[in-house]
């Protein structure tokens, strides 16, 4: 069970730290509650809908950063929202549409990350987030949340124009701190997230808010809790 597992560091104390790496969608924005509205627009679908539509976003990026065919993550969003309409047999008008995609910069955050991005802060820990989402999408979506000066980098995906898990974007997280992938935690809601940026060589933190089981790829995230609050063990900060 997931929660016994809560709060392991795999990994042994006493690492340098020289900034935290943070995913977005999922970790960060609770993606969803998205449910809410798509239960309004489409009464007894909305839950079916906003599970759907986030497997067919990653399962885009994954796609096309395979084939080289680099789009950027809204417009992704918006045709893993066409295609999911479609497969649950729902009538997408354009104002739906544009109603649900909008929801996706005003995204509430989960209520443990303000409080724990503040203490990080406190300690004078630079922080950063790395993302597939766009610069304008996550901008947004930051501000929404009143996250504007917390953050020392806004690192995006659409830099290098593919998709996680794609070393390349693991790779801007160190090129932006200047230093080695061991001196960086990378913090992750997605399993398949926390494993490949542990392949990276990232000390990596499972935020299982799921309790998923893990991912069967041969590589563990460093650390693994139930939400963010844990991270300050994990961290050696009390
Ligand atoms: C992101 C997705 C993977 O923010 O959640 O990169």
């Amino acid at each position: 069970m997931a929660g016994n597992r809560s709060a392991v560091d795999r990994d042994a104390p006493g690492h340098r730290l020289s900034g935290i790496l943070f995913d977005a969608y999922g970790t960060l924005f609770d993606v969803y509650s998205l449910g809410s509205l798509a239960e309004e627009l489409f009464p007894r679908h909305g839950a079916a809908l906003a599970t759907l539509w986030r497997e067919k976003q990653i399962d885009y990026s994954r796609l096309r950063t395979l084939c080289d065919r680099y789009v950027d993550f809204l417009t992704i969003t918006k045709d893993a929202l066409l295609h999911s309409c479609a497969r649950l047999r729902l009538d997408l008008s354009e104002e739906k549409c544009q109603r649900l995609l909008g929801e996706y910069v005003r995204l509430p955050a989960y209520p443990d990350v303000l409080p724990a991005l503040q203490r990080l802060r406190a300690h004078g820990i630079p922080l950063a987030i790395l993302s597939n989402g766009s610069p304008e999408m996550l901008g947004s979506a930051i501000a929404y949340a009143g996250m504007s000066e917390l953050f020392t980098y806004i690192l995006s995906a659409d830099q290098v124009h593919k998709f996680k898990t794609a070393p390349e974007v693991y790779q801007l997280g160190i090129e932006a701190f200047d230093c080695p992938a061991g001196h960086l935690v990378f913090v992750s809601s997605n399993g398949w997230d926390a494993c490949c940026a542990t392949w990276f060589g990232y000390r990596t933190f499972w935020v299982n808010r799921a309790g998923d089981p893990v991912e069967r790829l041969g590589v563990l995230p460093t650390g693994e809790a139930r939400n963010m609050n844990d991270l300050f063990g994990f961290l050696g900060l009390g």
